[in-house]
């Protein structure tokens, strides 16, 4: 067995910046009700035919490159995405296509929120057991495409971003010492009876005929709701729990914890949960002001930010936590 340890990360938005004012604009919503129950100032949306594997692909190139990997050394894509180019083939295909890397394995991982760090995990099973040796692991969404931006909508809509960020996680020679870089664990949780609290429910088998139609559009089954309190509700006991389990199976306290990196669907939801493990506001690194909630993508663009912003450094150590649809929720920590 070998530990695996993250290598380097990258980062991507689309260029377009719509403020909560310019939403304020589309839809009946403004700029304080988002600020305050949100902490969300503005999010980036592409525009024209831009997807989520053209915005992966960014942020791969860029994750390789600060990584010093050259594509021909992958041996496998992991892409975690709600919002997929096509419902099949996976979106991990398009991006390996687009990256030039035939051959090579390429997995997409659905599970939200939580997405990256599924496949953070893994990427960690396939390196430990020696079958891998660097693995592209990428969250990246095109949200703005698919939201309803109708009264009805707006609890939602208001809420997510567009963007990516890639990292490529890479063998240790063995097992790593306490203070060298590697990813310590992870660990996953998933429960499906809250599956229709936050979800897309078309185009779907479980209908009585075609899986879309003109009677579902016109009802707006294709566009995601969420039952906003409970997904709270749920966020606020989950990741802290996730988090206490992360930390006890390695025998750390919070204490130990350089840098807290948590997925971005509320700057509230992140807020109780420092309050309730006496985290310092100031070992929380939050990115969703700018760029709302990009879903998969959160983690890997937060991580991206804060190397470019100088808080995260070789050698502190990181705890990652995320909550959301499935529900399922998730953490790991890893020496950078
Ligand atoms: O990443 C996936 C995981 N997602 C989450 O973790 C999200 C979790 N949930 C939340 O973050 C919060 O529940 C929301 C931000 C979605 C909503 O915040 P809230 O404090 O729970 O809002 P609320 O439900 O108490 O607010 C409801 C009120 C309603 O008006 P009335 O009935 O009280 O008059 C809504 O019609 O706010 C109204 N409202 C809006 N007003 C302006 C809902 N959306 C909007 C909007 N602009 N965009």
């Amino acid at each position: 067995m070998r530990s695996s340890k993250i290598l380097g990360v990258g980062s991507f938005v689309p260029p377009k910046v719509f403020k909560n004012d310019d939403l304020a604009q589309m839809m009946d919503t403004s700029d304080e009700w988002i600020s305050q129950r949100t902490g969300i100032k503005q999010r980036h949306w592409v525009e024209g035919e831009t997807t989520t594997s053209d915005l992966a692909y960014e942020a791969s190139i860029r994750a390789l490159e600060a990584s010093k990997t050259k594509k021909e050394e992958l041996d496998m894509i992991i892409l975690a995405t709600l919002s997929p180019d096509h419902e099949f083939p996976g979106t991990a295909c398009f991006l390996q296509a687009k990256l030039g890397v035939p051959g090579i394995a390429a997995l997409d991982v659905r599970q939200q929120c939580t997405g990256f760090v599924y496949g953070i995990s893994i990427a960690d099973q396939f390196i430990r057991t020696g079958m891998y040796k660097k693995i592209l692991v990428v969250g990246s969404e095109v949200h703005s495409k698919g939201l309803d931006r109708t009264p009805q909508g707006r609890e939602v809509s208001v809420l997510f971003g567009d963007g990516a960020g890639a990292v490529v996680v890479g063998a240790c020679d063995s097992v790593a010492k306490a203070n060298e870089p590697h990813i310590l664990s992870t660990h996953l949780h998933a429960d499906g009876s809250f599956a229709k609290e936050l979800w897309i429910q078309a185009p779907s088998l479980a209908y009585d005929g075609p899986r879309l139609s003109n009677e579902i559009l016109a009802r707006g089954d294709h566009f995601p709701r969420m039952n906003g309190k409970t997904v709270f509700m749920h966020a606020v006991k989950r990741m802290p729990e996730v988090l206490v389990e992360a930390l006890k199976s390695n025998n750390l306290q919070i204490g130990d914890v350089d840098l807290f990196l948590f997925h971005q669907a509320n700057l509230r939801i992140n807020e109780m949960v420092g309050k309730q493990l006496g985290i310092s506001e100031d070992k929380i690194f939050n990115t969703i002001q700018k760029f709302g909630n990009t879903t998969a993508a959160t983690i890997p663009l937060g991580m991206d930010e804060a190397v470019k912003a100088g808080r995260l450094k070789p050698g502190m150590l990181v705890a990652s936590a995320a909550f959301g649809s499935g529900f399922t929720w998730a953490s790991f920590i890893f020496r950078y």
